[in-house]
């Protein structure tokens, strides 16, 4: 019997994954944890698609609803959507096969603000929640639920769902505990409270989630660990952008913009943003902040060096080495890490508040600063927003980074028009490549093309973007913002046709 669970009435409430997923009705909307391939349950999702294929065999369809933090990882978003078991998914996905189903049209997907999610299913714009399945990492004597690695919208989905079930995983450390900070001030207007968040390590919650004994329906232990992919060593694209970022910094603080310390850091997800933390290592500052989405490995290197003194997130996304790193010195992290719902990790009005310098990646960006973060050629998901646009719209200053080519070079991420657009010039401050960092504030449209096209297009596109924008200039029908709108999404067209943006 699991030492983890500690409430005795919860106890008799174990049994085994199948029997568990047999709670789960076709039909249901069900709210998983997991963020980034942190926290997520590792049992059911399995059985459940194991259920699904069984019903599809009798002749029977079998689909639910899957909503989450954010992405998670092949036991769960992968099983699910290989069984064809997933009807609608939100609010952000990142795997494979999930992403092959969406694109193809065979599955709903709601790509949302990560801050918006759990106000969303308050409202009710997402129908019922029957289930929700939510890994822990233990129950107390008072039944209180100890979160994993990741809270994401745990919270919600154990206030709101008809019925629990939860995973206890043992190989989740127990010096997980105390390290989190679940807010539950959080109502609808008129009775939304100010969120009391006025540094980043500042706490305002309780350590673990609370939920009524007779909501859990079922409880299934497990011993399985996260799963994240390695990061790729910084490449010499990723470095030029991290060098770029540390100088611009490095100005803003000369500037009299921001103090020695800077201001709290926010880092996106992926390869670039590690490597952008990786450069911050080196740059000899110390006593940082973060306030941020997730906890990717640099980020705890910082940590350690002393260059961040505190950390606020909502999940880990850590390599299995990352991983181990973590669990070395988990006493000492503790101190440092504070992890919260992902309603107030990407706050609007903390984020504000305390002046955040987001650094997000991006697909494209057009010459006005329109930036484009989720689809391929316009219509093809790769990811999702996640919190990009939380923390673009409401930070101090907002960068985005991006080598300046992609495909060997065959496209440009420079474009004079976006194909899609996430982030409007309006939320974009600063855009980074390995070229170069183009500061677009104070700048109207045309002044900002050029600094776009001088400072971070590649070198082999940056003649046909200032052609472009030479006759977009003379022929445009509006001067304000010109464009000639029939060609310029042809660059996009031509990669569709040809395999590369290159003129022929
Ligand atoms: N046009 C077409 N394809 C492009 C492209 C462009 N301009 N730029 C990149 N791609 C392709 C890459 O070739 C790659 O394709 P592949 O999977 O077939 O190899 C794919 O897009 C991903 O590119 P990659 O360079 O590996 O991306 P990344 O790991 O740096 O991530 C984003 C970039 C934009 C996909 C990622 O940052 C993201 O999902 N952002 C949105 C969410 C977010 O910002 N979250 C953080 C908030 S806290």
């Amino acid at each position: 019997m699991s030492e983890r669970i500690a409430h005795l009435g919860l106890r008799r409430k174990i049994m085994t994954a199948d029997e568990a997923a047999a709670l789960i009705e076709p039909g249901d909307n069900v709210g998983m944890s997991g963020f980034t391939g942190a926290g997520y349950p590792k049992a059911v999702p399995q059985a459940l698609a194991a259920r699904i294929h069984a019903f599809r065999t009798d002749g029977h369809d079998f689909r639910i609803g899957v909503w989450t933090g954010a992405s998670t990882a092949p036991e769960l978003d992968g099983a699910l959507a290989e069984a064809d078991g997933i009807e609608l998914r939100l609010p952000y996905q990142s795997d494979p096969v999930s992403r092959a189903k969406i694109n193809a049209g065979r599955m709903d997907y709601i790509d949302v603000h990560l801050s918006h999610v759990a106000q969303m299913a308050w409202e009710g714009f997402l129908g019922p929640l029957g289930v929700a399945l939510v890994e822990i990492a233990g129950i107390t004597e008072q039944g209180h639920l100890i979160p994993s690695s990741s809270i994401g919208n745990n919270k919600t989905w154990i206030d709101i769902a008809d019925k629990v079930i939860l995973e206890v995983n043992s190989w989740q450390p127990e010096g997980l505990v105390g390290m989190h900070d679940v807010y539950y001030g959080t109502e609808l207007p008129p009775d939304r409270k100010p969120v009391m968040i006025t540094a980043p390590g500042d706490r305002i919650g309780v350590p673990h989630f609370i939920c009524p004994p007779e909501k859990v329906v079922g409880i299934v232990e497990t011993h399985a660990p996260d799963r994240n992919t390695p990061f790729k060593p910084p490449d010499e694209d990723s470095k030029a952008i991290a060098g770029h970022f540390i100088e611009f910094l490095d100005a803003e603080v000369r500037a009299g913009r921001m103090p020695e310390g800077l201001l709290p850091l926010q880092s996106g997800v992926g390869n670039i943003a590690n490597a952008v933390l990786a450069g911050l290592g080196e740059s000899g500052r110390k006593g940082l902040t973060a306030y941020t989405e997730v906890l990717q490995d640099g980020m705890l290197d910082l940590i350690e060096s002393g260059t961040i003194a505190l950390a606020s997130a909502t999940a880990f996304s850590l390599s299995p080495a990352g991983i181990e790193h973590f669990l070395d010195r988990i006493d000492e992290f503790r101190e440092r890490i504070i992890l919260r719902p992902q309603e107030i990790s990407n706050h609007p009005e903390v984020i504000r508040r305390l002046g955040v310098i987001a650094s997000n990646g991006m697909i494209e960006a057009d010459i006005y600063g329109n930036v484009n973060s989720t689809h391929i050629m316009g219509s093809r998901i790769q990811n999702g927003i996640g919190g990009s646009g939380d923390f673009a719209r409401n930070a101090f200053v907002s960068t985005f980074v991006t080598p300046s080519t992609a495909k060997d070079g065959a496209l440009s991420c420079i474009v004079p028009m976006a194909s899609h657009v996430d982030h409007t010039e309006h939320d974009v401050d600063v855009i980074i490549t390995e070229q170069g960092l183009a500061d677009l504030r104070g700048l109207a449209p045309r002044k900002r093309a050029e600094r776009i096209i001088a400072n971070c297009a590649h070198p082999e596109y940056r003649p046909m973007l200032e052609d472009y924008t030479a006759r977009a200039a003379h022929r445009a029908w509006g001067r304000h913002t010109p464009h000639l709108l029939a060609e310029a999404l042809s660059w996009h067209q031509r990669f569709m046709d040809t395999g590369s943006m290159r003129p022929h």
